[in-house]
């Protein structure tokens, strides 16, 4: 196995299911001492137990692999210190943490509750900024960490019935920018998946037949990529079903109206203003 994680210690949040299992799973394959943690409620976030993670924990030793259960909701800032804690009690540190939990509230904007608003915020949002919070001086410290959002093609393309979730998971990749210039001192990297796959999140919004296509599986090879020594950072990574693509923010070179700003100019030139023919990402 050419790319490993012995000594490393990773936390994989609700990996209790779905995409988190399988992150967790290779993780551990390869050597990382993983740490499970799973609020084990349901898909919009109400009720919940330990016993998802400790499901995957036992998967995970019986393959002859080193794990521990968390059940702390990502979304109390209690409960994310009682993970981080209980990882450095069990293990002494943390180079790795996928920033993966994740919930639906899915209703159009008409008729969507604010509250449905306000708790994908708390999971998605908050949440990734609780655990990364709670690690970020230990990666300092260390000069070592390896730290993957999980955002959507629903955040950087829209999707009907989702803006709560839209809005949540195109957060997570402006708060990845600002992370990934100011740990760049201490080689803390931060990247993002965008991924497809089916698990509960989608078994009932595509067809069997391409449902088939999409294990999870085929999604944790890029995300164990993005934790590895080599990983690029900044990067959103797209993975469905086995293809990897980078997804960007381009910009075009734009047309300059300062001799007459006005908006007829504007008007006028919109042809060519909004022209992305030959657009590009933002050179650094
Ligand atoms: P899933 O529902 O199988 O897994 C999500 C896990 O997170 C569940 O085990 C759940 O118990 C756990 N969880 C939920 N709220 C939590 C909380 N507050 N604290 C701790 N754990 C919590 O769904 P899936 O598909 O594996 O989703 C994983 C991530 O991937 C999510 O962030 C999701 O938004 C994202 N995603 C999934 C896509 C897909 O096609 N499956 C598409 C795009 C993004």
């Amino acid at each position: 196995m050419g790319i490993d994680f012995k000594g490393k210690v990773a936390i994989v949040t609700g990996a209790g299911g779905g995409l988190g299992r399988t992150h967790a799973l290779e993780l551990a394959k390869r050597g990382a001492k993983v740490v499970v943690n799973d609020l084990g409620g349901a898909m919009d976030g109400s009720g919940g137990n330990s016993k998802a993670a400790e499901a995957v924990v036992a998967e995970i030793k019986a393959a002859g692999g080193e794990a521990i259960a968390n059940g702390s909701s990502v979304s109390d800032r209690k409960g994310v210190d009682l993970l981080v804690k209980q990882t450095m009690e069990a293990f002494g540190r943390v180079d790795i943490l996928i920033n993966n939990a994740g919930i639906l509230r899915d209703k159009s904007f008409k008729k969507m509750e604010l509250d449905d608003f306000a708790v994908i915020m708390d999971v998605h949002v908050m949440g990734s900024v609780y655990c990364t919070k709670a690690v970020w001086p230990i990666m300092s410290e260390q000069n070592y960490g390896r730290i993957v959002m999980t955002t959507s093609p629903s955040g950087l393309y829209g999707n009907f019935g989702q803006a709560n979730y839209g809005a949540a998971k195109m957060a997570v990749v402006g708060f990845m920018n600002t992370l990934k210039i100011e740990g760049a001192k201490n080689n803390i990297r931060i990247n993002a998946i965008a991924p497809v796959a089916a698990t509960r999140m989608t078994e009932n919004l595509m067809p069997q037949q391409m449902l088939e296509k999409l294990g999870p599986e085929l999604v944790t090879p890029g995300v164990v990529y993005l934790c590895s020594e080599d990983a690029p950072s900044g990067t959103v990574l797209q993975a469905m079903g086995g293809r990897f693509s980078v997804a960007a923010v381009v910009e075009n070179q734009g047309v300059d109206l300062s001799a007459t700003p006005t908006v007829e100019k504007v008007a006028e030139n919109w042809a060519a203003i909004s022209d992305l023919t030959n657009a590009k990402p933002r050179a650094r």
